[in-house]
């Protein structure tokens, strides 16, 4: 049985994985290269933000422990996730230089093993990676033969980030790409003692998996593109509303409700260079993958086409605040972000912008450095905005009162691109309130399409 894990990685999944496989009941060893990451584990601490990581971390510290040593990792256990980052190259594809490294470390200690191990890549890769690109690595530095002497498998997770934790231990399936029998029925085994839905294992190809994990997410982006091709439809409907036509197909069980709400385009640092990445091994191979093409266009589109919306609310050299620079609620990361997008294009056409996020106040300081302002609280953010942009539908914006975006103003314009503000907000007189995805001007809308019915266009 296996009971001691390895973890090849100790970032944003890999230290989540960690502590939920301690309070699973594993003995898992980190192994990473920055002595910082390393520390942090070993002092019972999280080494990166997440929801839940610290307290999950403190509580199962009795079973984590972190070392700069790979051969350490691999010697003292029977099974090792490698999660390292496998970034974006000049191609759109993903650069295997880190996991290679770390394949190479973990093949020089698998020479000195007496017994079996099995290697799981977890970090996104495209098809054809582990087994052509990285295998041989294992088998050169270790002098050993992949299925004889060492197991492989590539099983990617299907986490967001914010809820990694929820989501690792309650996934809807784990996604098993194995080189054999005895490989997958090794991951199998840690899998069913980790989740807490019974989730089971799917098991298949290592090209088969490593299809399935970037055609997932880049299937999600596909349906949240539609959500917004459908809010931009709604708001030049009368009566349009966005939230009532999503709520009525998702419905339909062909469709489902999930990822189906109008708003700002997909970011962050997985779903735009997956779709981008699958398009690439798409064409590299002669199929037809201009959707994915299409995807992506439309989506960078998205903000552009929003700062336009925005044009009649901006006065000239006032001040504007944006509220949610993370590309999400509940995570720090800025990559792809619209709140961050918006920041820049604002200010680059002179207007006073300041910023304000729950969780990202340091990263967007220093990425807007010289452009907006960044504030530290959320109502000296909105003391001066005569424009208020909220832009990730984030709980700590939805409690906020009437009184704290009107302030000492007489007045105030809040635009809401997820429609997440309550009621009181909605109709505060001193509050104008523009809902993106909703019909805002029902008089020019019926006229448009009235016409449409009754000019030329209708003979
Ligand atoms: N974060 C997510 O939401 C998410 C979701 C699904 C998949 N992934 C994939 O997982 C992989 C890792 O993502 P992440 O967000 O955790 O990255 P991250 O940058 O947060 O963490 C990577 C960690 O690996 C360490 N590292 C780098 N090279 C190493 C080596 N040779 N040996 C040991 N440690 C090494 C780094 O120091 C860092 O701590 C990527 O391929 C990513 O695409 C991430």
């Amino acid at each position: 049985m296996i009971n001691n894990i390895a973890i090849i990685g100790m970032g944003k999944l890999g230290a989540s994985m960690a502590g939920c496989l301690a309070s699973r009941g594993f003995n898992v060893i980190g192994a990473d290269v920055s002595q910082k990451t390393v520390d942090a584990l070993n002092a019972g601490r999280a080494p990166v933000q997440e929801t839940g990581l610290a307290e999950l971390i403190e509580r199962n510290k009795g079973r984590i422990r972190a070392t700069l040593s790979h051969e350490d990792a691999i010697l003292n256990s029977e099974l090792s996730f490698v999660i390292v980052p496998t970034p974006s190259d000049a191609r759109g594809a993903f650069s295997l230089q880190y996991v290679a490294y770390a394949f190479d470390a973990i093949g020089k200690a698998l020479a000195k093993r007496d017994s079996y191990h099995t290697v799981v890549l977890t970090s996104t890769v495209l098809p054809g990676s582990t087994r052509y690109g990285l295998m041989p690595i294992l088998e050169k530095s270790s002098g050993k033969k992949c299925g004889k002497d060492f197991g492989l498998c590539y099983s990617p997770e299907f986490i967001a980030l914010g809820t990694v934790i929820r989501d690792y231990l309650n996934p809807d399936f784990f996604l098993v790409g194995e080189f054999d029998e005895r490989s997958g029925a090794a991951l199998e085994s840690v899998n069913s003692r980790v989740a807490l839905n019974n989730a089971t294992s799917k098991r298949m190809s290592i090209e088969n998996a490593e299809l399935a994990k970037i055609s997932l997410n880049s299937y999600v982006t596909l349906k949240i593109s539609y959500a917004n091709m459908l809010a931009d439809l709604c708001e030049r409907i009368p009566g349009g509303d966005v939230d009532v036509v999503s709520d009525a197909i998702g419905m339909d069980k062909r469709i489902g409700r999930r990822y189906l709400t109008g708003g700002f385009g997909y970011g962050g640092p997985c779903f735009p260079r997956d779709n981008v990445a699958l398009n690439f091994v798409g064409k590299y191979l002669g199929a037809a993958t201009e959707l994915l093409e299409m995807n992506d266009d439309f989506n960078r589109t998205i903000s552009p086409r929003f700062v336009e919306k925005l044009k009649p609310y901006l006065r000239e050299g006032s001040t504007v605040a944006v509220l949610g620079l993370a590309y999400k609620p509940l995570s720090h990361v800025i990559e792809e972000s619209a709140g961050m997008y918006l920041c820049l294009t604002l200010a680059g056409s002179g207007l006073r912008v300041i910023g304000y996020d729950p969780l990202a106040t340091e990263e967007a300081q220093s990425a807007l450095r010289m452009h907006a302002l960044v504030a530290d609280s959320i109502i000296a953010c909105l003391q001066d905005a005569e424009c208020v942009l909220v832009t990730t539908a984030d709980d700590v914006f939805k409690a906020l009162k009437p009184e704290d975006f009107v302030g000492n103003k007489e007045s105030v314009t809040v635009v809401d691109f997820w429609r997440c503000l309550p009621e009181p907000i909605r109709s505060h007189p001193a509050i104008r309130y523009v809902p993106m995805g909703r019909c805002i001007d029902d008089a020019t809308a019926i006229e448009k399409l009235d016409g449409l019915w009754r000019g030329d266009e209708h003979n």
